[in-house]
């Protein structure tokens, strides 16, 4: 196995494995594992790996969760069809930065997205370092910051296009999650800025402290949230990958965020994604 990292933030590309021999080699799952936590997104590029062999590895990892809006392979449960067509619009929901799923209470612990087809050039996918912006916060930021929480709402996101009855029952079966602003990692103890695009507001910020005529003991919640959201954006943080058809990514969901590129022109870009059941965060 050769390990090569990609940018000093996070991301790195392992060669001389496939993984598909890690469904039933458990040293070689243990060391993916291990170094998944190390390096919060692995690239693998040329993987000879089935729809079933996709499953059963990311299954290795835990239980896995279907999207309510995205559709998932009737055959293979659990993995969701991220396809884009020639004739679609070219308005997509993941054309932001975000962390998957924030909006349930027990937001998924990792992925792993396989390439099927992508543009010959473009599509690339970003992921950011979430550990590693709130270490570089600044000490005021990061002490305002402590003990609130935010909410996270699929309404405000994969529901905002839905007719408003559409929109209601989707709220009415997920409703909004709540999330400390600096999530624990469970396995590291690392502490990491847990907001992004599926964050709509602090659920604990308006007390007698903060506010006291109108907002002016300490003004600018919805700044602050805009802000902090604002930090996956800085390319200190960031990897970048180059898609081929058969290559594989694995993210760590509780310490990055992501955010797919939709630079190319319509054609095919098909991605298989399966999600990992993760924990709440408290
Ligand atoms: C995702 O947002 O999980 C999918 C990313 C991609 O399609 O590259």
């Amino acid at each position: 196995m050769h390990i090569e990292q990609l940018t000093c933030a996070l991301g790195a590309e392992v060669s001389g494995v496939q993984l598909a021999d890690a469904i039933h080699d458990d040293g070689l799952f243990a060391q993916l594992r291990e170094l998944l936590l190390r390096h919060r997104v692995l690239f693998l590029r040329n993987q000879a790996i089935s729809r079933s062999e996709h499953v059963a590895f990311a299954r290795r990892f835990g239980d896995l969760e279907d999207h309510p809006v995205a559709g998932s392979d009737p055959d293979h449960p659990g993995l969701v069809q991220i396809y884009k067509r020639p004739d679609q619009p070219l308005d997509r929901y993941e054309n932001a930065w975000h962390t998957d799923a924030t909006w349930r209470e027990a937001p998924p612990m990792g992925c792993v997205l396989r390439c099927v087809e992508c543009p010959p050039v473009g599509g690339d996918t970003m992921w950011a370092n979430m550990v590693l912006a709130y270490q570089q916060l600044p000490a005021d930021v990061k002490a305002r910051i402590e003990g609130l929480r935010a909410r996270h709402s699929i309404e405000a996101s994969f529901g905002a296009a839905m007719p408003l009855d559409k929109r209601l029952a989707l709220k009415a079966q997920y409703p909004d999650a709540e999330h400390p602003v600096v999530r624990i990692h469970p396995e590291t103890g690392e502490q990491v800025l847990f907001v992004n695009a599926f964050t709509t507001h602090f659920s604990n910020y308006h007390t007698p402290q903060r506010v006291r005529f109108g907002q002016d003991a300490n003004p600018g919640a919805g700044e602050l949230l805009r802000y902090l959201i604002s930090q996956a954006y800085l390319p200190e943080y960031q990897v970048r990958w180059r898609w081929s058809a058969g290559s594989i990514a694995i993210w760590d969901n509780r310490s990055t965020q992501h955010y797919a590129v939709m630079d190319y022109p319509a054609c095919h870009r098909k991605m298989e994604r399966a999600a990992i059941k993760g924990e709440p965060t408290f």
